[in-house]
């Protein structure tokens, strides 16, 4: 089959390239002219795991290209995966999808679906079909909603072993179309109407943000009546009905999906005068719940002025190199606005990171450069690095070592007997900064 795929993000090129592992040629247009030329070149432009060799093993099947209306011409499908980001409102921008939407309209030549990946505003896909459709003669285009469920760290492998498949569709025989196009793939496919489908997609994610919120709430309260959140998400998880997925306290969800998913559903909602109050919920603990990291620094001084900090982890989630709403990204501005001095240590997201702060802050190689001399030091990613890294160092290297685990990525007592003054979250720990080096209560100064 011709496939064409307007963008070349996460979504997009995952989309293009595992189409080509099952033999498509896949003609992938994007607007970003810098992205392409590290994309003709050969070169993957996100970090991805799997993903730059699939990409290599399949090029000859893959191109690359800004000429949108030529590779839309001859397609068989199209899909379109451009972002969506969130407006200050809260509401979805759809400026990039009805950009491609308007090329692809100019430029089909024949019957085509339109398969939207992009996550949009339920009813959004019946008003693509409509202006694609609005000045076309002699021939159909159908626009499906074909939801992306993948997550970035494991996007390879959940498209190439989806969990399932959710199509919506105006009419039966497009949906058998899909049904063919997605048989290789060998996963449980649901063909559906448009609106259920795009439906299916916010529930979906606003639930597990729903399930992460609940759960660092459970935490919170767990901090202040001295239980232990380990335990009481194992022993939650262990409920089938329950699940133990999202259930791994910490610091809030971020990237470019569950925030942005949430507030466009609580605006569609509100739009129609419902206030969808377990989503607000989220949204309200998500927020405050990412800035934990600094309140409990506070704790241990009170002024983190040229003080040396150490932030392990600036990426929103191990195994990518996407920095979008990553709790690093409101604790940091402060630290920066305190005047605190800054080492950063990530494996894939520092590049990205200095393009945002090229001043204020050292970007270290390693986790040992990174800890060096420092009094404080904060975790926002559970990397696995920082999992396997030997507790002892910490003490070693640092001049107090005061870590605040955002990620809980050690044992509480295993930290502690390595001599760190070790705060978690929601559990049992030195939560009120009592326990220090020098045996001192309350702050250290
Ligand atoms: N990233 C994820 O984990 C994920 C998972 C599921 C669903 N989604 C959804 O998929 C969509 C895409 O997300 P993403 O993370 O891949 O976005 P992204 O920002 O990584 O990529 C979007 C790409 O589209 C390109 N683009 C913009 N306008 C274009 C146009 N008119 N023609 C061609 N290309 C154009 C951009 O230059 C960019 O390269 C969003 O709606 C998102 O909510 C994302």
């Amino acid at each position: 089959m011709k496939i064409a795929v307007a963008g070349t993000g996460y979504v997009g090129l995952v989309t293009g390239v595992c189409l080509a592992e099952h033999g498509h040629a896949v003609v992938s247009v994007d607007i970003d002219e810098q992205k392409l030329a590290a994309l003709q070149s050969g070169v993957c432009p996100i970090f991805e795991p799997g993903l730059a060799e699939l990409m290599h093993k399949n090029r000859e099947r893959l191109i690359f290209t800004a000429d949108g209306p030529a590779a839309y011409r001859e397609a068989d499908i199209i899909f379109i995966t451009v972002a969506t980001p969130e407006k200050r409102d809260g509401s979805a921008n759809l400026t990039y999808v009805y950009d491609a939407a308007r090329t692809i309209a100019r430029s089909v030549r024949k019957n085509t679906v339109v398969a939207v990946k992009s996550t949009v505003p339920i009813g959004t896909n019946d008003r693509l079909d409509a202006l694609i459709n609005r000045d076309l003669s002699g021939i159909a285009v159908e626009v499906v909603s074909n939801p992306e469920f993948l997550a970035q760290g494991t996007a390879v492998r959940d498209t190439m072993h989806a969990a399932r498949i959710v199509v919506g569709v105006k009419n039966r025989e497009t949906g058998e179309f899909m049904r063919d196009l997605y048989k290789p793939f060998n996963a449980p496919l649901l063909i559906t109407d448009r609106k259920s489908a795009e439906m299916v997609k916010y529930a979906s994610n606003d639930f597990l943000a729903l399930k992460i919120s609940y759960i660092n709430e459970i935490a919170n309260l767990c901090e202040i009546i001295g239980a232990d959140i380990d335990a009481v998400s194992r022993g939650m998880g262990l409920d089938p009905r329950i699940g133990n997925q999202f259930l791994q306290a910490g610091i809030g969800y971020g990237g470019s999906c569950f925030p942005k998913d949430t507030a466009a559903l609580y605006f569609l909602a509100d739009y129609y005068d419902y206030e969808l109050k377990t989503i607000k919920a989220a949204i309200e603990v998500n927020k405050s719940q990412k800035l934990k990291p600094l309140k409990k620094a506070r704790k241990y001084y009170a002024s983190l002025a040229g003080r040396q900090i150490t932030v392990l982890g600036l990426t929103f989630k191990p195994g990518t190199d996407d920095l979008r709403e990553a709790p690093s990204l409101v604790n940091i501005p402060v630290l920066l606005e305190e005047q605190a001095l800054i080492r950063a240590w990530d494996p894939a997201g520092s590049d990205n990171f200095r393009r945002l702060y090229p001043e204020g802050i050292e970007y270290c190689r390693t986790i040992d450069e990174a800890l060096t001399g420092s009094e404080l030091c904060f975790i926002f990613t559970e990397w696995p690095q920082i999992l396997a890294y030997d507790l002892n160092s910490f003490p070693k290297l640092m001049r107090r070592p005061v870590v605040i685990d955002g990620r809980n990525c050690f044992s509480p007592q295993a930290a502690r007997a390595a001599g760190i003054i070790y705060d978690s979250v929601g559990r049992v720990g030195p939560a009120d900064g009592s326990q220090n080096l020098n045996g001192e209560t309350g702050a250290l100064r």
